[in-house]
Formats: C-alpha cells, structure tokens, sequence
C-alpha cells in the first residue's frame, strides 16, 4: 500500500522562534505515526535552523516506524548519519540562504563524487535516497552511482500556476516515475505537496511514498496533527484506489 512519511521540521521552527522546549518534535512524530503515519523525516541542516542534533538522536530512539534523515553530502553529516543509523538517508542539496529545498541534486553533475558518500552509508546499513529532478538523466545516474531510492521533486509541479503547466509538470513527473522503476529504483515524490495538489499525483503507481510536510503541520495547528496526518492519508489512498 502507498506510504505517507511525515516531515517534522516545522514543529522544530516553531520550536526554534523561542528557542525554548516547545513544540517538541518529537512528541510531533509520535503522534503522527499514532495517526498511522508510515515514516518520519527531519532534515538536520548545517546551520541547525530547525531540528536539532537532540531531536534526531531521541527519534532514533522513539521512532517504531521509519526515520528518514534529510541531509547534504557534507564529511559532518555523514559522521553523524553513521553515529545514528536512521533506516534511511537522502541526500539533498543544501545552501544557507534557501528558505526551502529548492531544487534536486545534481546527479548528472556530480554524481562520481558521490559514489564513495553512498558507499559508505551503504556499510553502515542505511538506505539511501537521492532527491532528483523529474529528469531521466538524473534518474538514470542515480541508479549508476548506487542510489537505493530516488525520491522525484515535485516542487515545480506544487507551484504550477495554470492547468496546462500543471499538466506538463504531471506528465514529466510521470515519466520520471517510469524510468526510475524500470532501472530498478524505488520511488518516492514530495515537496509542496498539500491537500489539493496530492490529487494530481497520488494516483501515478510507481510512486511508493510520499514526503509531506509543511501542508501537514499548517493544518495541525488547526484540526491536531492526527487528524491532520489522517485526512492526508485518506485522500492518498482514496486517489490511488486503495
Ligand atoms: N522532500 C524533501 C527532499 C524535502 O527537502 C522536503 C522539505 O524539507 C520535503 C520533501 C517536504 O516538503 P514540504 O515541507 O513542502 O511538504
């Protein structure tokens, strides 16, 4: 069945607007999987502007379902990463000045630096997902440098402004999905998602999980974070048709 996994960076913002105790995060996480979330995420940032070394070492400990670390291909992630042993990491591009995630890894680019970073999260048990483009190219050296996972960003469908852009970006999504699950890869899609855009993409098959979590959080300070997780859960699965 498809998979939702939580992104609980947002309970650590709010959290860090304080700098104080609360919102926990990691009560956050509990209570989502209370909700039937399948994973939980955190993106650990270099500049720790949110979740804290703290939160991801309790979560290790907490966590019954799956903890997904979000990182960059950093020397000091990768210590940490390995000190923790999440069940997976993806690697996403990082820069100090983003409000967000802003685009897919360059795989196409870089990818040959990345072999040995993967290699060895690979001998410390841990799966690794990379965070691409909807680009067959990308998606096919992801699968040469030994990625596990490619989770598709799908950032610039979230921000489409007219249907036929949506539709464009659906369809290169769609594609992306195609290629990665023909070359072997599982597949994960997230970024942007809310409760209106899922529709377009939750039903696209290959597509195993998917990451949400600022729609998530924002309509948890409203309605409680279960049944926030709940009501996400229930128009993913009534989309895919099961
Ligand atoms: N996937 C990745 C790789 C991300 O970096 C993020 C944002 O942290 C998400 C998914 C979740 O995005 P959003 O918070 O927009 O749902």
């Amino acid at each position: 069945m498809v998979r939702l996994s939580v992104n609980v960076d947002h309970v650590a913002t709010l959290r860090q607007a304080r700098r104080g105790l609360e919102p926990d995060p990691v009560t956050a996480a509990q209570m989502a999987e209370l909700a039937g979330a399948d994973g939980i995420i955190v993106h650990l940032r270099e500049d720790r502007r949110h979740v804290q070394d703290r939160d991801l070492y309790l979560l290790k400990d907490v966590v019954k379902t799956r903890l997904n670390l979000e990182m960059a291909a950093t020397e000091e992630m990768l210590g940490i990463a390995l000190k923790v042993k999440p069940h997976m990491v993806t690697l996403v591009p990082e820069r100090r000045e983003e409000l967000t995630t802003e685009g897919g890894l360059d795989v196409k680019g870089k990818g040959d630096s990345l072999i040995p970073f993967l290699k060895r999260l690979q001998e410390g048990g841990i799966r690794v997902s990379l965070f691409v483009d909807p680009d067959p190219e990308q998606i096919r050296r992801s699968r040469e440098i030994g990625a596990d996972i490619v989770e598709i960003h799908t950032g610039l469908y979230s921000e489409a402004r007219t249907g036929e852009e949506e539709e464009r970006e659906l369809a290169k999504i769609k594609e992306a999905v195609r290629w990665a699950r023909d070359l072997g890869l599982s597949v994960h899609a997230g970024h942007g998602l809310n409760y209106q855009n899922i529709k377009g993409v939750a039903p696209i098959r290959g597509i195993e999980e998917f990451s949400i979590g600022h729609s998530i959080i924002a309509r948890s300070i409203f309605v409680g974070i279960e049944r926030a997780v709940r009501e996400m859960i229930d128009l993913i699965r009534t989309c895919r048709g099961g």
